[in-house]
Order: C-alpha cells, then sequence, then structure tokens
C-alpha cells in the first residue's frame, strides 16, 4: 500500500482495520467538487501570499481540474487506502503533477478544510431544498385555488369543530412551509461564513488573506476564531433542525391525508400514481406516499439527535467525532429532497370530494357556537349563550335530530332570544363568512390571502 500522506512519524504500517474504521472516503466523497472549488481558491490565495509562484498555482489549478474531471466521469477509484476525500483529491493531483501537488496543503489543515467544504456543499443544498419548497408551496396554492368553494369540518381534538374552507386549511400548510423557508435562510447567515486560513486550530502561520478566499469562493464574510472554526458544527444541527420542522409539517398534512383518503372519511382521493396496492387484498389502496413522509420524519430527527449527541461535551477544538457529522446530514438532505420533490405531485393530483367534505359539516353541531354567537349578539353573556346553545345541542342528540329540525317554539324553549332569523343566522355558509376577522375563514378573507400567497409565489423562491 502506498505510504500515507502524513506517515512521517509512524514506523508502523496502519492496522488494516482501523484503516475500516478510520475512512470516511466512502461516504465524504460525494464533498469532491466542493472541496476542489476550495483547494482552488486556496492554491489562488497561496499565489497572493507569494507561497506559489504563479506557474505552480496554474498548474496546481489546472492538475486540479483534471482530478475533478476524472472523478466526474467515475475514472477515481475510490479506496479505503485514501481515508477521505481531501486525501483523495490531494493524492492524485500529486500523482499527476508530482511533489508540486504537496505544496497545495501549506497553510491548511484538514480541519479547517473539512469545515469549509461543508459549508460550501451546505450552502449549495440548502438554496436546492428551497427551490423544492417553492415548489410544494406551488403546489399548495393551486389544490386551494382550484378547490375554493369547499368547505369541510375543521377539527379541534379531531372532534369535529366548526366549518372552514379547504382552501383555508391548506393556506395553514402554506404558512408552515413559508415559515420553513425563512428557516432555511436564517441558517444560511450562519452556513455563510468562511473558515479557512483556521488552520488546525490556532490560525495559518501565513499571511494568507481571508477575505480573499471568501470572495473567490462567494462567502459572505469570515469566521472569527480559529478554535470556533474547526469547532463549530452549529451550522449542520441548525440545518437538521430546520429540516426535522419540514418534516414535522409533512407528517401532519401526511396524517391528514391518510385519514382524508381513509373510507371513514371519504374526503380525497390520492391519485393511483401516487398510491399502491397491497399483495394480497386486491381491494387495496394505499397512501404509501404520506405513509412514508410521516415515517421518515422519524429518520430526519434521529439524524438530529444523532449530531447533538455527537457534539455533546465535545472538547475545543477538531474531535474525530465530528466526522460522524456528515452522514446523518446526507442522509437528511437525500431523504428532505426526495420527499419534497414527490409530495407537490401527489398532492395536485389528489381528487378532492368536495361532497363528502360538505356533508361532514352537516352532522356534528359544527355551527353551535354560532348559535351561542347568535345569542351573545342579542345582549346575552357569553356564558349563558354557551349554555343555552349546550342544552339545543343535547336536546337534539336525545332525539337524534339536527338543528335544521327544530321549529322557533322548540328554539325559544332555550332562550327567549331566538328569532325566526335563528335558521338564517347558523347556516354553513354564514358561519364561514362571519369569520371575516383578519386571519379566519371567511370567503372574502381567504380569498385575499389567496391573492396574496399568489403573488408570493409567483416572484420565485430566492
Ligand atoms: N475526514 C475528516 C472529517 O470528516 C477530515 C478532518 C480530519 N482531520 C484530522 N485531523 N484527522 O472530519
Amino acid at each position: 500500500m502506498k505510504e500515507k500522506l502524513w506517515a512521517g512519524r509512524f514506523s508502523l504500517e496502519t492496522d488494516k482495520l482501523v484503516d475500516e474504521f478510520n475512512a470516511s472516503i466512502s461516504f465524504d466523497k460525494r464533498l469532491y467538487k466542493h472541496d476542489i472549488r476550495g483547494s482552488i481558491a486556496h492554491a489562488t490565495v497561496l499565489k497572493e501570499a507569494g507561497i506559489l509562484t504563479e506557474r505552480e498555482a496554474k498548474k496546481i489549478i489546472s492538475g486540479l481540474k483534471e482530478v475533478e474531471k476524472e472523478i466526474d466521469a467515475g475514472k477515481l477509484a475510490f479506496t479505503t487506502g485514501m481515508e477521505d476525500i481531501h486525501m483523495a483529491v490531494e493524492g492524485r493531483l500529486t500523482e499527476k503533477i508530482g511533489a508540486l501537488g504537496g505544496k497545495l496543503h501549506t497553510g491548511r489543515s484538514r480541519n479547517d478544510q473539512v469545515a469549509l467544504d461543508i459549508r460550501l456543499y451546505l450552502k449549495d443544498e440548502i438554496y436546492g431544498i428551497i427551490a423544492l419548497l417553492h415548489d410544494l408551496k406551488a403546489a399548495v396554492v393551486e389544490v386551494a385555488e382550484k378547490n375554493f368553494d369547499c368547505i369541510m369540518p375543521g377539527y379541534t381534538h379531531l372532534q369535529r369543530a366548526q366549518p372552514v374552507l379547504l382552501a383555508h386549511h391548506l393556506l395553514a400548510y402554506y404558512e408552515m412551509f413559508k415559515r420553513d423557508t425563512a428557516r432555511l435562510f436564517d441558517s444560511l447567515e450562519r452556513t455563510d461564513s468562511m473558515p479557512l486560513g483556521a488552520g488546525a486550530l490556532a490560525g495559518s502561520p501565513y499571511d494568507l488573506n481571508r477575505g480573499l478566499t471568501a470572495k473567490l469562493l462567494g462567502f459572505k464574510d469570515v469566521t472569527e476564531n480559529s478554535l470556533d472554526s474547526v469547532a463549530d458544527r452549529d451550522f449542520i444541527i441548525e440545518f437538521l433542525s430546520a429540516a426535522s420542522i419540514i418534516m414535522m409539517h409533512l407528517s401532519r398534512l401526511s396524517e391528514e391525508l391518510i385519514l382524508w383518503s381513509s373510507q371513514e372519511f371519504g374526503f380525497v382521493e390520492l391519485s393511483d400514481a401516487f398510491s399502491t396496492g397491497s399483495s394480497i387484498m386486491p381491494q387495496k389502496k394505499n397512501p404509501d406516499v404520506a405513509e412514508l413522509s410521516r415515517g421518515k420524519t422519524g429518520r430526519v430527527y434521529g439524524n438530529l439527535f444523532a449530531l447533538l449527541t455527537t457534539m455533546k461535551a465535545l472538547p475545543l477544538a477538531y474531535n474525530k467525532d465530528m466526522q460522524e457529522d456528515k452522514e446523518p446530514l446526507f442522509d437528511t438532505i437525500d431523504t428532505l429532497k426526495i420527499t419534497l420533490k414527490v409530495y407537490g405531485p401527489m398532492l395536485k393530483t389528489m381528487r378532492v370530494k368536495k361532497e363528502n367534505m360538505l356533508k361532514a359539516t352537516s352532522a356534528g353541531f359544527l355551527n353551535a357556537t354560532d348559535v351561542a354567537d347568535y345569542l351573545t349578539k342579542r345582549g346575552l353573556p357569553f356564558r349563558e349563550a354557551h349554555h343555552a346553545a349546550g342544552q339545543a345541542v343535547a336536546y337534539c342528540i336525545n332525539r337524534g335530530i339536527t338543528f335544521d329540525d327544530l321549529d322557533l317554539s322548540e328554539w325559544k324553549g332555550f332562550s327567549k332570544l331566538f328569532g325566526p332569523d335563528i335558521k338564517d343566522a347558523i347556516a354553513i355558509e354564514k358561519s364561514i363568512n362571519t369569520r371575516k376577522i383578519y386571519g379566519g375563514t371567511a370567503f372574502a378573507t381567504v380569498k385575499k390571502r389567496l391573492q396574496a400567497v399568489m403573488a408570493e409565489v409567483k416572484k420565485g423562491c430566492c
């Protein structure tokens, strides 16, 4: 086996098991483009500092670009012996351009290099995820608009509570995804700092222009403290938290879609293209996409907790424990991206069963609050009005009838304040339209919000 790049002080070869245990190449190879981008910027800064000649820098940079092409083409076989992507790239560069390749690592350590690579990589991925979230928001808005006239029961405690518009219900998810986008942008703020120059921990002894490295790589600023630069993984944890919250939102929507597509609810039917069958029960059509989105939420939470636990009580500065940051990060990114990608099309192709949703609002006394409000508006204190409405509910339940079946004299039995206009006052559409308060479910209010969010979506994501 070829000698390791750090083998100078060692007299024994590394045990094979240690090689296997220590290596991160099998997963950090996905950072190769960012590693090479970082190295090209570093070579440029080394040249500016007079550490590399113009010719040397050029040779290193074109060598790095060739290595990138080889990896793009799948021509570089990654082996455990390469240890990690940083060693793999530098090793291959040195094979290609000779001893000069060894000058690239001047003034740099893998500790600041890996911090740089992950930041570069994560920035790219966050922008991609923001774009996917945007598509999902657009899908939510499209379904809300298409079914604008659809009335459904709103729930608390999963008990029918008050009628709402389906569009209002869906736009609640829009608000969640909008906050998710803001959280991702916010996490970008702290990801967007350039750590190179920290060296192993104490700062590079060379006069490297860190501002130039940041500029070349498109970072907004440089990190302030060399120890923190190599020890900080907060930005990953913040991203994993934001990702967990996105998945939490998706799991809530999934849970509703799973319920709604059950025969018990019958509110929606997912497209055949976004459902699966059973290997034994021929009649089954299962909402697997929603179920898996709900299920994968657990794994994304797990990744957040894995890294929080890895980082707990780690002394400054870099510790090899931190190599364990990558797999949870990569897994979360992969999981989140595929979930976001499949979700919008599933929503857009689902059939909303408007009649069933409306029918469900007619049983369960969803307008009982409106009965109480009717009395309140006629001067009765709300608590007394609530009691009278409750008695009307009990009266109907005992007789197996609904409010619609009550005549005026029966209404008057609960309160003298009831008049002939009670029927109209508690009609479902009326119930909805009285809630025209900002943020409420009235048709006009929701229409306004829908128009506003449609304009937001049209503006694009970033
Ligand atoms: N593969 C390592 C990681 O992911 C790179 C940094 C290694 N640094 C070191 N001093 N061994 O964390």
